[in-house]
């Protein structure tokens, strides 16, 4: 399955929940592929350095003859694999525009590894552009984070619209795999109240675990660790493991 994982919003866990849902589900023992299509490159630089790179995923996507194996790179986590990225990927927009396959770049690109793995998760930039709408067309289902904030759900409304002409037109079958709440701070009525709010909107598909905020999860990334390896014991590392498994249940 793979799973686009989205919010228009910058700074809402896009890139955390990425790279540490692949963690746990590697460490689950399901083979892992983490696709990095955001030009920031965050969730590669948290593996590795991204100018010892070769190839990046714009290489991929902008030469066909160019093989996956080619570009994807270890992660020193079993079973978690990385299609690495950089700045050169914000190229791609402008490119293509005015492509006959302009939407679809990705989706045909994943023909060539998907079947390699039980989970593909794209990390996706903070816009709704062609990138983001490359990986709504390529996925088989959506994650959406929203950071518990009292501006919780601004923007909601352009990012479910997006996904309903998506369906419409490239791929019907996208489904809402689940929105998780990040950020969580048990001590303010906002958060609280935010939750009630994105529960009232999302209903069952509001996955049970939140997450929390935590300094151990922003931390990690800096030591090119996963929660796991960085804090194995921290309330982080533990929601995002009972995330993967509701992930696991839920797909
Ligand atoms: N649960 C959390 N607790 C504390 N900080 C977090 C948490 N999740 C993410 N962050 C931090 O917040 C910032 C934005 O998160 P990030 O995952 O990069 O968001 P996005 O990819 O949506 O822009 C980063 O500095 C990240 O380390
Ligand atoms: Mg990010």
């Amino acid at each position: 399955m793979i799973i686009t994982i989205a919010n228009q919003k910058g700074g809402v866990g896009k890139t955390t929940t990425s790279i540490n849902v692949c963690a746990a589900l590697a460490l689950l023992g399901y083979k892992t592929l983490l696709v990095d299509m955001d030009p920031q490159a965050n969730s590669t630089v948290s593996f590795l350095d991204p100018h010892e790179l070769k190839y990046t995923i714009y290489d991929f996507l902008e030469n066909s003859d160019l093989a996956f194996e080619d570009v994807v790179q270890s992660t020193g986590i079993k079973n978690l694999q990385l299609l690495p990225s950089s700045i050169s990927l914000a190229k791609l927009e402008a490119k293509l525009i005015g492509e006959i396959d302009g939407h679809f770049r990705l989706k045909d690109r994943t023909e060539s590894f998907r079947y390699n793995y039980d989970y593909v998760i794209i990390d996706t930039p903070p816009t709704l552009g062609l990138i983001t709408i490359n990986s709504f067309v390529a996925a088989t289902h959506l994650i959406i984070p929203i950071q518990s904030s009292y501006f919780a759900l601004e923007g909601t409304d352009d990012l479910l619209e997006t996904i309903d002409k998506v369906r419409s037109r490239s791929n019907p079958d996208l489904a809402l795999l689940g929105v998780v709440v990040t950020m969580y701070d048990k001590r303010t009525v906002i958060s609280k109240d935010s939750v009630d709010h994105i529960n009232k909107l999302f209903g069952r598909k509001v996955f049970n675990t939140i997450i929390s905020r935590s300094v151990r999860l922003e931390e990690s990334p800096a030591y090119k660790e996963s929660i796991f390896t960085f804090a194995p014991d921290s309330k982080g590392a533990e929601e995002y493991q009972r995330l993967a498994k509701e992930i696991v249940e839920n797909g």
